[in-house]
């Protein structure tokens, strides 16, 4: 007999939906019972047993569906916390991951996407910092479901208290971003983070900083952070529309893409000591030619020795790819840097739960100013 796509979709949702837990509103139901907070016992009482999700049935394919899937009870004796999610936000490309890398993202659970969320606790682990009501922002690892679902869970490690001056809708455009480009400049990138050390201020002092796209999602918060820690000159690759945008986040000069080419600068300007590049292709080959002696070039598109032109001229250059780490501690400092006005989030647009082929599809352009946001439900 032949199965219609729809019926395909329809029987992969109703298994994968079936595989993510039998009873699950039992088990929270069990989980509460053994509750004390009232707080936390009243906030559970009105949980649905069943909640809106963004499913993406076949991993061939980037389109998502809208669909209805059981809440994800929490596991007892871990460090899980049951979130629910106000607003999340797309990554270039987080539908191609199953894809593309079949070993690191397993499909062993329903592909839920989009890893950033704010949102409100709804149940924790007695000892967590973050109890029943508090608002967290976090990015979780796209290794589990995601979080473009009315109930999601993160770990203990993984929250962060979110800045108080910032609406649900720009704390869920911070964490993957900002951790990105933490662990960029500070992790992986020889920087120090300026505002808690005067020596590494004074370090970072001499430093020069290149960043090949600056107004996007992670670029953003790359010129923000590298001018926070004091470098000396933060220079960012934008499109002509963007150049005062980037200047106002703090970089010191903004290469036309569409006016100089990345190799015609090179040859003309004082090299860098680090490159952080968001693009791959083409830009990072180029980019290879703007690093000096001994610098660093880190790309989170695309390992740079794959994009290694024969002419490169530097010697001793270091090079890595790498994926971020989603670290609570790293996003405490994030919101220290929000709350006292040394960075702000960059949002591009925000569309409702029912919108989000137009959010994926305005990511996909490739030509968005900061974060595109999904605002999942009302608070
Ligand atoms: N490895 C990791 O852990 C990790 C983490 C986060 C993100 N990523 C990856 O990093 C990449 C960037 O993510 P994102 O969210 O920052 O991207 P994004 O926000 O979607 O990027 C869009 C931005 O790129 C700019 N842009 C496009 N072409 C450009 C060019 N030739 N030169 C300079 N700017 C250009 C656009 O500016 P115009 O409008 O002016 O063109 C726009 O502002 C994605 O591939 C993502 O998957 C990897």
């Amino acid at each position: 007999m032949e199965i219609t796509a729809k019926q395909l979709v329809a029987n992969f949702s109703q298994q994968s939906i079936n595989s993510l837990n039998p009873h699950p509103i039992q088990t929270i139901a069990r989980q509460l019972a053994s509750s004390t907070s009232p707080q936390q016992e009243q906030m559970a009482s009105s949980l649905p047993s069943n909640i809106r999700a963004l499913l993406q049935p076949d991993i061939h394919s980037t389109d998502l569906i809208l669909t209805s899937m059981p809440l994800q009870p929490t596991q007892p004796n871990t460090s899980e916390h049951l979130i629910k999610v106000l607003a999340t936000a797309p990554c270039a490309g987080e539908l191609l991951w199953a894809k593309n890398f079949p070993g690191f993202i397993p499909r062993d659970h329903p592909f839920v996407p989009c890893f950033d969320l704010s949102g409100t606790v709804v149940t924790a682990p007695p000892a967590s910092p973050f109890q029943p009501g508090a608002h967290v922002y976090t990015r979780t690892p796209a290794t589990r479901t995601g979080n473009a679902r009315e109930y999601a869970v993160a770990l203990t490690s993984e929250l962060a208290a979110k800045p108080r001056n910032l609406s649900w809708e720009e704390a869920a455009s911070v964490p993957l971003s900002a951790l990105t480009a933490y662990q960029a400049l500070f992790v992986h990138g020889g920087l120090a983070a300026g505002w808690k050390s005067e020596a590494g201020r004074a370090a970072n002092g001499t430093k020069r900083v290149l960043i090949t796209a600056a107004a996007a999602g992670v670029g953003v918060w790359l010129v923000q952070l590298a001018r926070a820690a004091g470098v000396r000159e933060v220079v960012g690759i934008a499109g002509p529309q963007n150049a005062e945008f980037v200047k106002g986040l703090g970089a010191s000069e903004v290469i036309d893409y569409k006016a100089q080419e990345l190799g015609e600068w090179a040859k003309e300007n004082e090299k860098v000591d680090l490159v952080v590049d968001l693009l791959g292709g083409k830009t990072l080959e180029s980019a290879w030619g703007t690093v000096k002696d001994g610098g660093i070039l880190l790309s989170v598109s695309q390992p740079p020795n794959t994009a290694k032109p024969d002419d490169r001229t530097s010697k001793d250059v270091q090079d890595k790819f790498f994926i971020m780490e989603p670290d609570g501690w790293q996003l405490d400092e994030v919101r220290d840097l929000i709350e006292a006005g040394e960075a702000k989030p960059v949002v591009d647009s925000v569309w409702k739960l029912e919108q989000f082929k137009e959010a994926f599809a305005k990511v996909a352009s490739g030509h968005t100013r900061g974060k595109v946001i999904i605002k999942v439900q009302d608070d």
